[in-house]
């Protein structure tokens, strides 16, 4: 039997004992991602056929319910933030290259955590708390993986990365994605006047072809994002956006057909001309 004492380190928020002769810390962290990408294939199964209980498919049985846009702000707010600290902490010097990383998450996050929330219309709209805890406890971990990897984890981001194909196709990627998410949501967002709660049909931008053109944006986004860093645990985080976003955009699509008889028939759900 091999000898195993093993020595104290620290993974996540957790004291690991990691045996002398096996695992180091970089392979637990990829276990654990491994398990983060299992779970977001489970996760997507399972909203195949149940909605997510916020917006259009919000329902009864879910407990107790905040107002909208706090929701948005509290289940938000942790992704800017824990990034931010990451990148403040992280223990791989600090480039031209990580520092452009900060700043497209930021970009997005401090817009969807700060500002989204508040261009929000519908009166009296609520979310189940459960919900804002779920999304709370997504964020946390999702911007610790992603930020503890980029920073500390990875073998660093020199700045010759810049000009990588990689990060200049995924930093394009990312921006497309970006200004489609935004221009559909805002679209979204202007449909109500001041106290209006009622659903409209979209149209402009990309509603021409698709119905969820923000879950669109928001996927070639984080899709963008996992090329330009080429790491697993932003790959993982664009599965996530896929698994969250593909049946939700399914369930919205169903929706605007049955409450608009008028819907137009030639618009798909999420992938123009095709679905
Ligand atoms: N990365 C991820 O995994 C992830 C997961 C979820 C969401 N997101 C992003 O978060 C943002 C919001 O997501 P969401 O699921 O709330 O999007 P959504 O269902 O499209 O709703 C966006 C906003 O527009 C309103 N709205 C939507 N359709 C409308 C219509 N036909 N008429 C009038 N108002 C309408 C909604 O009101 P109601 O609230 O009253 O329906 C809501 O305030 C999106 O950009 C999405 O990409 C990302």
């Amino acid at each position: 039997m091999i000898p195993c004492n093993g020595f104290k380190t620290q993974v996540l928020f957790f004291d690991v004992r990691i045996s002398e002769t096996g695992m180091n810390q970089h392979l637990l962290f990829n276990f654990l991602i491994i398990g983060w990408f299992g779970l977001s294939v489970i996760s997507f199964l399972i909203l195949l056929v149940i909605p997510v209980p916020y917006g259009r498919h919000i329902r009864h049985g879910w407990g107790v319910t905040v107002k909208n846009q706090i929701g948005w702000l509290v289940m938000e707010a942790p992704s800017p933030i824990i990034f931010f600290f990451s990148f403040i902490l992280g223990q791989n010097s600090k480039t031209v290259t990580t520092i452009a990383f900060l700043v497209m998450w930021e970009m997005h996050y401090v817009h969807r955590a700060f500002i989204y929330p508040f261009r929000l219309r519908g009166k009296e709209k609520r979310m189940p708390v459960t919900i804002m805890i779920l999304g709370f406890m997504f964020n946390i971990i999702n911007s610790f993986f992603i930020g503890h990897y980029l920073f500390s984890i990875s073998d660093g981001y020199p700045n010759r990365w810049l000009m990588d194909p990689r990060f200049i196709f995924g930093f394009g990627l990312f921006l497309v994605g970006f200004v489609i998410n935004c221009q559909a949501d805002y679209i979204l967002c202007n449909l109500r006047r001041p106290g209006e709660s009622n659903y409209k049909i979209p149209f402009g931008g990309l509603f021409r072809w698709i119905s969820c053109p923000n879950y669109l944006g928001e996927i070639i986004e984080w899709v963008g994002w996992g090329v330009a860093t080429w790491s697993l645990p932003s790959l993982t985080f664009a599965v996530w956006t896929a698994a969250n976003l593909v049946p939700r955009s399914r369930f919205h699509h169903f929706w605007y057909h049955q409450h608009f008889p008028g819907y137009p028939l030639e618009r798909k759900a999420l992938i123009p001309g095709l679905w």
